[in-house]
Formats: structure tokens, sequence, C-alpha cells
């Protein structure tokens, strides 16, 4: 583990937990060996916590390290690149969190790298792995919708709604590296994962609505945390809002709302996706079912029902110690559904697990990122991703 932020304490749990899901046929044991933060206090207390052998404060340890096979990158952005590079040039196979990098550049470069490299690596996009996500991805994806219409996704956050929350290195930037890297990466992947590949688009537009904020506090990991009364001396370099249309290679349209300053909003990724047979949505706060509508009920009982997630959605069946309906999953458990399909992946296991989407797909990720960046820059302007 790299990382022992917010993010990094949920991939070593996940590495924890990786084992207790699907069955162990095959699956060798985990040992959980390092966790690096360049805090120090935030790397020992997720190793004591989630019981791994040793804690660093330098990454370079774990590159290193003879006994280590597997390492998750779940630190900045910016550094994503030096540090993935080192670890795959040492035969480490790779998870990097999401977005790749905080520029197209590094991510290009870290696509071609882990093209040619001959271990395993690829990019945390875990909301495909929520079963309810995923469920109506198949749906969606099978045509038991029908012909896909519309997608219309948000991810509400208020994490950055207190102007006194301290500058972070998610405040830092360039347009479209805030709230739009941030959130609206996850959101994207799950409209392409949805309803397919997004030819265009349009409509860019971001909003900075915080300009200050108070400088940052050592030990308080990714500007997510509690606020104080310092002066904000601090200029936010990014979008705290941003929203885009699309269009999908299907025909298709869509569009997506992202912010880091909804306030009241946590942590709201909703969507709704719309086909000539039926129509599907999910809510987070609500995840433990989808609301679904399709031609099969009779005509005065139409409208969206609750179907809760159940074994027969992907995942769900052995992935909990109480698999049966109703029971649901959190946002927790696609980590380590996750970190299972990217362990299979290394060890060459096959059970019918998607494999973790690749470096390729991260840098894919990114172009569409910066594509509503050019729109933005240019009023709007609809802008094709290649
Ligand atoms: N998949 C998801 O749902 C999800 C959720 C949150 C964050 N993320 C991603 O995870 C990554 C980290 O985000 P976060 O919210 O955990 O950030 P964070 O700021 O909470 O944690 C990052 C940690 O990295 C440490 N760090 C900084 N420089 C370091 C270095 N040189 N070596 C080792 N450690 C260093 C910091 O001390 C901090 O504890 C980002 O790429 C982010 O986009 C993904």
């Amino acid at each position: 583990m790299i990382g022992a932020g917010m993010a990094g304490r949920t991939h070593a749990n996940a590495w924890r937990q990786v084992r207790t899901v699907f069955g162990t046929r095959g699956v060798p044991q985990v040992r959980l060996a390092a966790i690096c933060d360049a805090y120090l206090p935030f790397a020992t207390d997720a190793a004591n916590s989630y019981g791994y052998e040793r804690a660093t404060s330098d990454w370079h340890e774990i590159v290193e390290a003879d006994d280590i096979d597997i390492v998750s990158i779940v630190v900045a952005n910016k550094l994503h690149r030096e540090i993935a590079l080192a670890l795959m040039a040492a035969g480490k196979h790779v998870l990097c969190e999401k977005p790749l990098s905080d520029n197209l550049d590094d991510a290009a470069a870290m696509a071609a790298e882990a093209a040619d490299a001959s271990v395993v690596s690829g990019i945390g996009f875990g909301y495909r792995r929520h079963p309810a996500i995923a469920e109506i991805a198949e749906l969606a994806n099978s045509g038991a919708l029908g012909e896909i219409l519309h997608f219309d996704g948000r991810y509400w956050c208020d994490y950055g709604a207190d102007p006194q929350v301290p500058i972070a290195w998610r405040y830092r930037g360039p347009m479209g590296s805030g709230a739009l890297g941030d959130v609206g990466s996850h959101i994207t992947d799950l409209a392409e994962f949805v309803a397919g590949p997004i030819a265009s688009v349009s409509g860019g537009s971001f909003a900075t609505v915080i300009a200050k904020r108070p400088p940052a506090v050592e030990g308080l990991a990714g500007g997510r945390g509690a606020a104080g009364d310092a002066e904000a001396t601090e200029t936010v370099e990014n979008d705290d809002i941003a929203e885009f249309n699309m269009h999908f290679a299907s025909g298709a349209i869509g569009s997506i709302s992202v912010s880091r300053v909804a306030f009241g909003m946590p942590n709201a990724l909703c969507f709704d996706v719309f086909g000539t047979q039926g129509h599907a949505s999910f809510d987070l706060a609500r995840s433990g079912e989808i609301k679904l509508d399709d031609t099969n009920s009779p005509a005065g009982l139409r409208g969206p029902k609750q179907v809760l997630t159940n074994p027969s959605f992907p995942y769900y069946k052995g992935g909990s110690s109480m698999d049966f309906a109703g029971v649901g999953n959190t946002q927790i458990e696609q980590f380590t559904y996750q970190a299972r399909a990217f362990l299979d992946q290394v060890i060459g296991l096959d059970e019918g697990l998607p494999p973790v989407p690749s470096f390729a797909h991260g840098y894919r990720a990114m172009h569409i990122q910066d594509a509503v960046a050019t729109s933005a820059g240019r009023g709007g302007a609809s802008v094709e991703i290649k």
C-alpha cells in the first residue's frame, strides 16, 4: 500500500478482505506486507488497524522490497506517474487510483509503459463493481431496457462546501482537475459503462465558488478534513462545480453534473438511464436497491419499482458473509471486489470477474476530462472524443 489517507485505508481493508469473498478455490493466502504514507502516523495507524506487517514513510522502500508483489497506489494524482513507473520497473503489479494522473502527458506515458510491461496494472474505477450499478449496466448492455436513449448522472459532494476546509492537493491543478477529475471521473466512467462509448462532449462549464482557503494542515489528508479558523490565504486553482453534455456513439445523449461544494450532499452519486423499453436508476444513498421500470408491468401499474440487490446481481453471491436479498452492499465492498478481480488477474484465475480497467482506459478517461475542459474554454463548443 502506498498512501494511507481516506481511500488508502479502504484499499488496505480491501486487501485484508480479498480472500473472504467469492470462495477461496485457487486463491493463495495474501500476506499484508507494508503500508507507506509520507505522514508516518497515518501509515502506522493503518498498518496496525488492518494488520499489515510494517509501516514506512518512504515509498521507495516499497519499490525495493523483495517480499512485495502487488501494490495499490492511493496518493495525490500528481504522484501516480513516478510511483507507478518505478513499481512496474521493479516487477510489481500495480493497482492505481483514479484519475490516472493530473495531466494528459503523464497519463499517456503511464498507459504506454503499462502496455509494454510484463506486470498486471489497472485503474480504480471501483463503482463498476457495485452490484446495483453492475446490474443496471448488464440490463442496459443486454438490451433489456431497449435501445438506450438517455443517461443523466450526478456526483455531488460537500467535502469542500465549508470555505474553512484547508487547501490540499485536490484544489491545485488546471480547470477540470478539480471536482471533474476527482468525482466526475467516476460518474463519467459509469456513463460509458452503462451507455457505451462517449463520442463527443459539449456545454462544458466550470465554476470555482470558493476562491481562497486556509493553508494546508500537516496530517490532514485530502482536503476533506475539519475546518479551522485560519485565514484563507491559499488560492484554489480548479473547479468546484462542473457540468457537461455528451453524445454517445450509439446516438444516445446525456449530461453530467458534479460538485464538491454541494451543501448537504456528502457523497451523492446518482444516475438514471432511459431506453425505449425501460428505465433504471441508482442512488448511492440507497445502495441496496435499484429502481426499475419496464414494459412487463400491466398498464396502470407502470412506474419505477424498488428491486433489492440480491444474489442474482453481479458480485452479490459470495460477496458477503450474508449474501441474501435485502442485506445490501456499501461502497466499501466494491473496493474488495476490485481487489479480488485484480488478484485473479495476477494469479491467472478465471472466476468470470471482468478485469480491472487498464491504464489505457484511464488515459481515455482523462482524455474525456480534457475534452470537457476544452469545451468549457471554447464557450461550451462540442469536442469530439477520438
Ligand atoms: N476510488 C475512489 O472511490 C476514491 C475515493 C477517494 C480518493 N480516490 C483517489 O485516491 C487517491 C488518494 O486520495 P485520498 O482521498 O485518499 O487522498 P488523501 O489526501 O486522503 O490521502 C493521500 C495520502 O498520501 C500521503 N502522501 C502524500 N505524499 C506522499 C508520498 N510522497 N508518499 C507516500 N504517501 C504520500 C498523504 O500523507 C495522505 O495521507 C487519489 O488519486 C484519489 O483520486 C479514489
